[in-house]
Parts: C-alpha cells; structure tokens; sequence
C-alpha cells in the first residue's frame, strides 16, 4: 500500500514512521500541501494523508480518482477542507481522527486566557530585557468571572470544565445539541446565543466551521458583547470575520483577542517566514494589537495526542483496506 503524506512536518514523518512499525506501509512525505496545483504528485499511491492546509475540492477529488487514490486520511478532526460529496461521487473514502486530544486544544485555550489577561507574554520579553515595570499589565481575576463556551462538544466540555471546575468562573454554553449531563453536573448553563453573547467576559470558540458557522462572530454579534470582550478561537479562522473584530478592537469593544487559528492561515501557518515580508495585511494590522495573541494552530500540538493522531490514521487506513468497518469514516454517514 503506497501512501502519501502531504504537509508533512518533521514530527509527522518521526510519529508516522513509529506508527507504521505496525503496518509497513511505502509511506512518501511531500512537504507540500496537497491542492490543485499538487495533486498531480499522487499518481500511483493507493491513499493520501491530509492535514488542515490541504484542500480537496471537487477538481482535486477528480484528479484523485484519476490516479487511483481510494482512501483520504485526515490526520485531524475537522473536514471542511475535503468535498465529501464529491469524495462519495468518486468512490473514494474519507476518514477522520474525530478525537485524540480534547485536553491539548481545551487547554491551549485555557492558555491563551491566562497569557492574554495577565499578559505573560509581553512580561517574559519585557523582564528579558531588564524591564521590570508594570505598566499596562492590569489583569482581573477569573474567578467568579462568566465564561462563554460556544460549541460543547469534546474540545468545549473539556475547556468548560477547566473553567468552571479550575477557575470557578460561572461558564454559560451555546450548542444547537446541549449536552443535558453536563448541565447536570452543574458544568454549564446552556443559554441562546444572544444571552452567551451579552453576559459573558471571556468568550471562547469550539465549535466546527460550518455554513452555519462560518462569520458567527461579526460585527453584529460583536456588539451584543460587554464591552472590553474577551475572545478566543481555538476552532477554525472562518467563524470569525477577522476585519470587524480589528475594528472592534480599534473601538475598544473587544479588549483581548487571542487566535489559535486565522482564515487565511494556509499561506502563513507551519512555515518560517521570519526573514519574508508579510504581505497579509489583515494579519499584520492584527499583530500591531498589544492586546492580541495569536499561535500558528498549535492547539492540537501536545505529544499524546499526536501518537494517537498518528495511531488512528494508519488504523483507519487498514480497516478501510481490509474492508472492516470504520467507525472514523465521513463518507459513510
Ligand atoms: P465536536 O464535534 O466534538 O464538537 C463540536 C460541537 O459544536 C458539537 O457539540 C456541535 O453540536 C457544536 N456545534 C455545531 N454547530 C454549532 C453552532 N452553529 N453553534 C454552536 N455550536 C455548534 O468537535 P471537537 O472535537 O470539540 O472540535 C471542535 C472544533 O475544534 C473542530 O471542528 C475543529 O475545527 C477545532 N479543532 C482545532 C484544533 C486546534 O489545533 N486548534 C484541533 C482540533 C480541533
């Protein structure tokens, strides 16, 4: 079985070689991403690896199917990036790694709050530098804080639980499927998006990019937020449309922004570009911010959870080659 693994990382290629030890599968990896102008280099392979900055759309997929690929592996949990209609239409399967670490992605949220609050960011630089005033770094307590938690699922319950149970801040959660246990446990309050929005001082993302979802957080809803908001978005860049919350910030009514993720991520994430220009400009008036903290979609980045990526992805591979039911694949529901 020939597999290629596009996007491939440094970790990727260690991670994915362990796991194959099982498998011994030809696994090639192709440091780029795999889009229109790449899918020509799977010709001859039997399945492709993907992660978040490839993008399999209609003219991919057909590309795909001309040269043989039967299964795309997804090494992460969102698929908005992969036309799964026209995966079906071209008898290919798709598979995800629908879970491997709720924690590492709850948690890296959790350190977006801590960092952007208290501004541990800016101190570590400024201490470096013998600079050991305080000026700017007023935080607030989290405790008995409201929190917003929108999209309740793995990753959302889990970041819920951190606050309420770590912080005991009161956690209010927005989910078109409220998880009624979780309620029960006193964890959350689900309440209408509307309510989350006007009553809670930090606010943070988890839930897919839908059609939906996609733009959620925009200048209309940005106003039904408290003034001086905090926003986190460890999901995906397009829930929120990046050029009304620099105005916002601009006025003042989002007071702390912190990014794991940006819509226009694909042409800067996973790449050094420290010695390049940045020609987005959206992102560069974003960093100018003293109060915005962006990470290059590392939220996923811990050690367990990419032995288990790593683990499912190849397991996924083999049940779909060997015919056996899979329980991680899309093209299936
Ligand atoms: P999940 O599928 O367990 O939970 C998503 C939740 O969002 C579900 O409860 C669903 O009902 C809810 N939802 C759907 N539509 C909604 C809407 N319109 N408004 C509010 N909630 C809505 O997914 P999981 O594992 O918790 O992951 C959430 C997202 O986190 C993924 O879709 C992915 O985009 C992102 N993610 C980011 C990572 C990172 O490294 N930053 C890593 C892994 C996932």
């Amino acid at each position: 079985m020939k597999l290629a693994v596009f996007g491939s990382q440094d970790y990727d290629i260690k991670f994915l070689e362990k796991a194959n030890e099982k498998y011994s599968y030809n696994i090639t990896f192709f440091n780029a991403y795999l889009n229109e102008k790449t899918a020509s280099l799977t010709n001859g392979f039997d399945a492709v690896c993907i992660f978040v900055q490839d993008r399999v759309n209609n003219t991919v997929m057909d590309t795909l199917a001309k040269n043989g690929v039967k299964i795309i592996a997804l090494r992460c949990a969102g698929f908005n990036n992969v036309d799964l209609d026209s995966a079906k239409k071209n008898n290919i399967s798709v598979v995800n790694v629908p879970a491997y670490s709720p924690h590492a992605v709850a948690e890296h949220a959790i350190g977006l709050i801590l960092s952007l609050n208290r501004r541990i960011h800016h101190a570590y630089l400024r201490v470096r530098d013998g600079n050991f005033s305080l000026k700017g770094f007023l935080g607030f307590d989290l405790y008995n804080k409201t929190a917003g938690v929108i999209g309740v699922g793995k990753i959302g319950q889990e970041a819920a639980k951190i606050l309420k149970l770590g912080m005991r801040c009161k956690v209010l959660a927005y989910d078109p499927y409220p998880n009624k246990e979780l309620e029960k446990e006193g964890i959350v309050k689900y309440v209408d998006l509307d309510d989350l929005l006007k009553d809670s001082d930090i606010i943070t993302m988890h839930c897919p990019l839908t059609p939906q979802t996609k733009h959620m957080i925009n200048k209309m809803s940005i106003a039904k937020m408290k003034r001086g908001v905090m926003l986190i978005n460890t999901s995906r860049g397009a829930v929120i449309e990046t050029r009304d919350t620099i105005e916002a910030l601009k006025k003042g009514q989002i007071g702390y922004l912190g990014l794991d993720v940006y819509e226009e991520e694909t042409s800067l994430f996973y790449k050094d570009l420290s010695s390049e220009i940045i020609t987005d400009d959206v992102f560069a008036r974003l960093m100018t911010f003293p109060n915005v903290l962006i990470t290059a979609h590392q939220g996923f980045f811990t050690k367990e959870a990419i032995e288990t990526i790593s683990n499912t992805t190849l397991s996924n591979i083999e049940k779909i080659l060997k015919n056996e039911k899979c329980e991680n694949e899309l093209t299936k529901k």
